[in-house]
């Protein structure tokens, strides 16, 4: 049973772009999305190649502000405060990993929270954490994550789930997102035998970032698992070179579990729909 990010991701993308067709006609405003880019990693640029096509596709309009890798945290600083006063952006995103030499932390505090559509400003994060709360923002692979389970119509309520992985941007806050409905455990690289405690688990959600680690062994006949792993293999058997696996051994896994998301076409295509979701919601509450 494989989960199909793909379709799930085109649904949601055509209900997104419905709603801004809407916005259009009545309040001639269309949602904006603003990215900064410091330094030219080309990871960076390929993962905002595919954010910005897609928010061209549901008409999100889109601005880079792009910043040589040796500038300065206070240029950084003065981009972001530009972007967080001009009201026709309605979404900040500031692509990671900054260079060594400007604090991250402090960019991520600077971004409005109100403009923070990767759900990273800890007042965010605060909210997410705590019950009762709602933050602005919930982190898009995160919420990706709960999106293709409730669609693929898993129960969460009640169930066993094990985060493999505790990043500050994927793992701790799916762990923080299923926590107000599932009893969840994380695993980290302290844990001592891991996967003793992903095979009790009724879900696992993987992000570890290394190729193959959750075996079929790992896990629980009938487990659900998300697989949350980007990682470039080499593999000189194909045009590219390279292709892109997840961190768990899809083969073996797809024996055991009741259903699975691939890698790719799993949670990415997800996490980029949750991206332009984040924005459409960000504009709805600015826009009167
Ligand atoms: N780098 C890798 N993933 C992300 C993401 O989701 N948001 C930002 N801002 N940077 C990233």
């Amino acid at each position: 049973n494989v989960i199909n990010g793909k379709s799930i991701a085109r649904a949601i993308r055509a209900g997104i772009a419905n709603e801004i067709c809407r916005m259009k006609e009545t309040i001639v405003k269309s949602p904006g999305l603003a990215i900064v880019l410091v330094g030219g990693r080309r990871n960076s640029r390929t993962f905002i190649h595919v954010k910005l096509k897609a928010c061209e596709e549901v008409g999100i309009t889109t601005h880079v502000e792009e910043l040589p890798e040796e500038c300065t945290e206070d240029e950084v600083l003065r981009v972001v405060s530009g972007l967080n006063n001009n009201p026709s952006v309605n979404g900040i995103i500031v692509q990671l990993p900054l260079p060594q030499l400007v604090d991250e932390e402090r960019i991520i505090n600077f971004v409005s929270p109100e403009k923070d559509v990767d759900g990273f400003h800890p007042l965010n994060m605060g909210n997410l954490a705590m019950k009762g709360r709602e933050p602005l923002f919930i982190p898009c692979a995160p919420k990706s994550c709960i999106e293709l389970l409730l669609r693929s119509g898993v129960e969460i309520m009640g169930k066993r789930a094990v985060v493999v992985g505790r990043s500050k941007i994927v793992g701790l806050p799916t762990s923080l997102l299923l926590h107000h409905h599932a009893t969840v455990s994380t695993v980290h690289s302290f844990t001592k035998n891991p996967e003793q405690i992903t095979r009790e688990a009724d879900i696992v959600i993987a992000d570890v970032g290394i190729p193959n680690l959750i075996r079929g062994s790992w896990l629980k006949p009938g487990a659900v698992v998300v697989d949350m792993g980007t990682n470039q293999v080499q593999d000189p058997g194909i045009d590219q070179g390279s292709r892109i696996i997840g961190d768990v051994c899809y083969e073996e896994a797809i024996k055991v579990v009741s259903a699975i998301t691939p890698v790719p076409g799993g949670v990415g295509p997800v996490t980029i729909a949750m991206l332009l979701s984040n924005t459409l919601d960000s504009a709805k509450r600015a826009f009167p």
